[in-house]
């Protein structure tokens, strides 16, 4: 059961997961499991006359079960997939032209921030970094911004970003509102019920949840933006595998079993730490002494495994904690079955300018957690005996 307080759980969601597109009558052979679909042309009747595939970079069945089901999780009429979750964003960063602007949350994902800044910089298009609340974004609003992007909650510092608020800014002002839902996933928090107009993902973390796929995904109910979105799609050629699709429809099935446990268990080991005395802050949306609580109890259904811990010390405490974990591996990404940890002034947000991580809080003593589904007593003891190190 969710907590009561917070949103509930979608109606119906496992059993989308499960059977959305997927129907074996649809197959010649009736499969109950969605068939990889490895070949790269299809036989045409006549020129230009095929039955609903041409060339697989432009559709490929088995891509196209996936898109189906990761738009129906989103509440979306459209779904759409690609190589990674950057190539996501690069495919939604080519709606805009050169000379257009686009205004940026500030603690965005590295990689995020790197596009923006160093390569859609290169073709003209302009990004302004906002802080997170409304009335910023608005502020930030230029005669030529055409673009709104949010991450929430934030990645590493899980600051939350009012998606209804901001979604009120994007409309009033004729903007396309994109939110980055990769650390919640539709099964806790829906952005296009609450106004977005792209709901996107790094499907390489939860929504694949294994840590053995690298793939992006965008939702819309759009009709004009998903067409757009699919003509790039083919023209830029970021396409996943039809391998890795299957992988992902695979992981899909148990989505909601894992999202649930992260969330207990991330929330548990949180719990456990806060006031630690090796401890300063434990930052979990879930926990009373976030600043956002309510409004992580207003726009989602919980929280994820990720946790932000700082701990008491510099940047040699950070190293030592890090190497001297046992069941938690050091290593950059999240939301996979295993549990990972890391230093994202050093990893995962390296690429971020130091006067932005100053500015947002990503400090030498930050260390993002990512709780997978090990046995929570296992992973607390585990930080338990890192912390006694330090
Ligand atoms: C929130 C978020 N968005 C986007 C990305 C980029 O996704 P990918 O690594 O699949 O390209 C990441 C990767 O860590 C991420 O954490």
């Amino acid at each position: 059961m969710s907590d009561s307080n917070y949103l509930p759980f979608p109606k119906g969601f496992a059993t989308a997961a499960i059977h959305e597109a997927q129907e074996p009558e649809q197959w010649s052979s009736m499969e109950v499991v969605a068939p990889i679909s490895l070949s790269t042309t299809f036989k045409q009747y006549g020129p230009a006359d095929f039955k609903n595939y041409e060339y697989s970079r432009s559709g490929n069945p088995t891509r196209e079960v996936l898109e189906k089901v990761i738009a129906a999780l989103e509440c979306a009429k459209y779904g759409a997939c690609f190589s990674s979750g950057l190539g996501a964003c690069t495919t939604i960063l080519g709606l805009l032209k050169a000379g257009d602007h686009l205004i940026c949350i500030n603690d965005v994902y590295g990689g995020t921030y790197r596009l923006m800044s160093k390569v859609a910089s290169k073709y003209g298009i302009e990004t302004t970094i906002s802080e997170r609340d409304a009335a910023s974004f608005e502020k930030a609003v230029k005669t030529n911004t055409k673009m709104i992007w949010a991450e929430t909650p934030t990645n590493p510092t899980l600051q939350l970003c009012d998606i209804e608020a901001v979604a009120k800014v994007a409309k009033k002002n004729n903007l396309i509102f994109v939110v980055d839902n990769t650390f919640l996933t539709p099964y806790l928090q829906r952005p296009l019920t609450l106004g977005a107009d792209i709901v996107m993902h790094s499907v390489t973390k939860y929504i694949n949840g294994h840590s053995d796929v690298v793939m992006g995904a965008i939702a819309t109910n759009d009709e004009k933006i998903i067409q757009e979105l699919r003509f790039l799609q083919n023209s830029l050629g970021i396409v996943p595998s039809p391998f890795d699709c299957y992988q992902v429809l695979r992981s899909l099935k148990t989505l909601s079993l894992r999202m649930k446990q992260h969330s207990q268990s991330s929330l548990l080991i949180a719990k456990h730490f806060e006031g630690h005395p090796k401890v300063e802050k434990v930052i979990h949306p879930g926990l009373p002494s976030h600043p956002q609580h309510d409004l992580a109890k207003k726009q989602t259904s919980g929280h994820s495994g990720m946790i932000t811990i700082y701990i008491k010390g510099n940047v040699e405490s950070s190293k030592k904690f890090l190497k001297s974990l046992k069941v938690f591996t050091l290593a950059e990404s999240l939301g996979g079955y295993e549990s990972l940890a890391e230093l994202p002034s050093l990893m995962t947000h390296a690429s971020v300018s130091p006067e932005l991580r100053e500015k947002v809080g990503i400090t030498d003593n930050l260390i993002r957690l990512s709780v997978g589904l090990e046995d929570p007593e296992d992973l607390i003891a585990d930080l338990e005996q890192a912390l006694a190190l330090i």
